[in-house]
């Protein structure tokens, strides 16, 4: 039997472990040209908290649908010439234990192969465990890799700020910057997290947004102003940033962890700094990056393997604790890349 976890109702606030079902369901059969798939880790991400409201580009999820999202496996049935039993691949699985995929459109590119059904076949890196895929080498930290190199793009001796600034994301843009010559200031939620930002990632300073003075601590972390701001959480921590905004700052908009939950779109930031600053914000889409995947995954693998880039998983076991785990991260109590260890023995 194959095992699922599905939405079980419609999500407004924060999501609890109950608004999922786990269900045994049948062993799904690979059709002609398709690759069955044995789960052997699963990416949480926070984007799927907008999705079971419908609100995500990638994916609308309905009471009863299975939840959607990244995996890690290994391939035990092939029904085509380019994969063999034993490939290692990811693809969009979601959460369930056995899934089908097909083999990758050529012509697919961006969003198109982001979304597709189809598996990639890895070529793992022994120097890197094969969790680094679905994190620090996959979705999230290619979305570092271009809203830091190419939207951000800071320069040597500036000062770059990031929110969630422990994260997949927000602890390898801040690791980017670093290498790039930045001084990096983090702002995270807790004591323990803004630790780790500096004594783990080698951060200039990291702010706790749970103080309310947060905003001070930030100005004598950023002296000279904020040159280049990388947003993952929006509301009210966006506009603590733009009070400190330096002359012809930069904006990355990534996330907005502060309304995920809502059941409504929260009210917006006062915009004024961003004219006063001649600043500029930029949106940013991972799928736009998705084509120089191969090229990140190179430069990380040898920052990994030298010491300049970590990263951090908080890990569970089973499928059974995927829900438990999503539960967390959508309220921010995860530290480091959410994961499920779906067949733990092997991953
Ligand atoms: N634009 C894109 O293409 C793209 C792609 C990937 C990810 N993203 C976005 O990037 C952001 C970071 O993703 P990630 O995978 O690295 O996640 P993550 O950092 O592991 O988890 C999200 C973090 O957000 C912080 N947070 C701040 N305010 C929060 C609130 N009100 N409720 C819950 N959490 C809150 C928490 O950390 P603290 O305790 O430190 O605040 C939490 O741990 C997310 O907003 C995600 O949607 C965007």
């Amino acid at each position: 039997m194959n095992r699922q976890v599905l939405l079980r109702n419609a999500v407004t606030a924060v999501p609890v472990e109950a608004d999922f079902e786990v269900v045994d369901a049948p062993m799904p059969q690979a059709g002609a040209g398709q690759v069955l798939i044995r789960t052997l880790l699963l990416s949480l991400d926070p984007y799927m908290g907008s999705a079971i409201k419908s609100r995500h580009m990638s994916a609308g999820v309905k009471p009863g649908d299975l939840m959607p999202g990244e995996a890690l496996g290994v391939v035990t049935e092939s029904r085509h010439p380019d994969f063999a039993e034993g490939d290692i691949v990811t693809s969009r699985a979601g959460w369930q234990a056995y899934s089908v995929a097909d083999a990758p459109t050529p012509l697919l590119t961006g969003m198109a192969a982001a979304l597709s059904p189809a598996a990639t076949k890895l070529a793992p890196d022994g120097r890197v465990p094969l969790s680094a895929y679905l994190g620090v080498l996959g979705m999230p930290g290619l979305t570092a890799y271009g809203g830091t190199v190419d939207l951000l793009s800071p320069r040597p001796g500036e000062t770059l700020v990031v929110s969630a600034a422990t994260g997949p994301v927000g602890s390898t843009v801040g690791q980017i910057a670093r290498n790039m010559g930045a001084r990096v200031v983090g702002i995270a939620g807790s004591d323990e997290k803004c630790a780790y930002a500096v004594d783990r990632l080698g951060f200039a300073a990291c702010v706790n947004y749970k103080n309310a003075a947060w905003p001070d601590a930030l100005a004598d972390a950023c002296p000279d102003g904020v040159d280049c701001y990388f947003d993952n959480v929006g509301g009210g921590i966006l506009q603590g940033v733009m009070g400190r905004l330096a002359m012809h700052a930069r904006i990355v908009l990534c996330g907005a962890m502060e309304q995920y939950n809502s059941p409504t779109v929260l009210p917006g930031p006062n915009l004024g700094p961003i004219v006063g600053k001649r600043a500029t914000i930029k949106g940013l889409v991972v799928y736009d990056f998705w084509d120089r995947m191969p090229h990140w995954r190179r430069i990380a693998t040898d920052w990994i393997a030298s010491g300049r880039l970590t990263f951090k998983e908080d890990r569970v076991e089973g499928l059974d604790a995927a829900p438990a785990l999503f539960a967390r991260l959508m309220s921010g109590r995860n530290f480091g890349k959410a994961l499920v260890a779906v067949a733990p023995d092997q991953a």
